[in-house]
């Protein structure tokens, strides 16, 4: 299974409302520690092995990386550096081989399978290269969905919705589906959809992979907005002028940090 199908599966489509623990979110559950002090995500020493004997591939090789609250961090590095592997587990859309993951001071490793899928929904927000929005949704619906699995009130959601094409500069285009929007606009529907409940972590592997130069500036207006507005982003990238518009940028080498 790709972490794709496991973020269709048993991410956004998995309703909070059958969460094993009745909704009380493990994030705060037990904690005494101010959450505001801590990074958002944590990698410690983290391995990630694929495969089995000779066809082992050790993807990830005692990454460590911290993310703080308000970070924008670009991750770049070669093909096959391990950007995507990390980024599935700080996603929670995999786990580590080896290693502590730590997402708002909350070991992952210590979670089931549904309070990870609960974490993945409250937590975190996904954006993707090739968008996967919904094709017989329109704007508004795509952005509609998360909140449905999150349990806000039918009257709260188109509203809400709107508000946040409104925050991507999509408000005149909340009745279209994706088939009548540019590859630009479709991306900003995904980020609206990304952010609707109010992710830690707003995670994007190659968000402007697919997109033109014009729209990759776009795009990344909208990046540079949202970390203005407090929410911390992780993306990784090819693209040196992407890398160059986040605070922070580090490079993987042979599943570490290079340096
Ligand atoms: N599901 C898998 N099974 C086996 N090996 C895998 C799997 N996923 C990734 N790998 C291997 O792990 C290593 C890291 O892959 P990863 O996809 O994280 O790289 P990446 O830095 O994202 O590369 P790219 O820039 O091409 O997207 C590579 O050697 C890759 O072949
Ligand atoms: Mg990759």
């Amino acid at each position: 299974m790709t972490s794709l199908e496991a973020f269709n599966r048993i991410g956004p489509l998995r309703p909070r409302e059958m969460s094993a623990h009745g909704g009380e979110t493990p994030m705060t559950s037990g904690s005494t520690t101010n959450p505001a002090s801590l990074p958002v995500a944590e990698l410690l020493h983290v391995d990630k092995i694929y495969g089995q004997g000779e066809a082992q591939v050790k993807a990830l090789d005692d990454l460590c990386l911290r993310v703080e609250r308000g970070d924008y961090l670009a991750v770049m590095g070669t093909s096959g550096s391990g950007k995507s592997t990390a980024m599935n587990i700080i996603g929670c859309l995999d786990r580590p081989t080896a290693g502590t993951y730590r997402l708002n001071g909350v070991a992952v490793e210590t979670l089931s399978d549904d309070q990870l899928a609960d974490v993945r929904n409250r937590e975190l927000g996904f954006v993707f290269q090739q968008f996967h929005l919904l094709p017989q949704l329109t704007a508004s619906e795509n952005v509609i969905l998360p909140m449905i699995y999150a349990g806000i009130p039918p009257d709260q959601r188109r509203q809400r919705a709107r508000q946040a094409l409104e925050r991507v500069g999509l408000g005149h285009r909340l009745d279209n589906r994706p088939n009548q929007l540019s590859g630009g606009q479709q991306q900003r529907v995904a980020l609206a959809r990304a952010i609707i409940n109010q992710p830690a972590l707003l995670l994007a592997d190659e968000p402007t992979g697919a997109l033109d130069s014009r729209t990759t500036e776009e795009v990344l207006a909208i990046f540079d907005d949202l970390n203005a507005q407090g929410i911390t982003i992780l993306l990784v990238t090819h693209e040196a002028e992407v890398g160059a518009r986040a605070g922070r940028v580090v490079h993987f080498r042979d599943g570490r940090v290079a340096d």
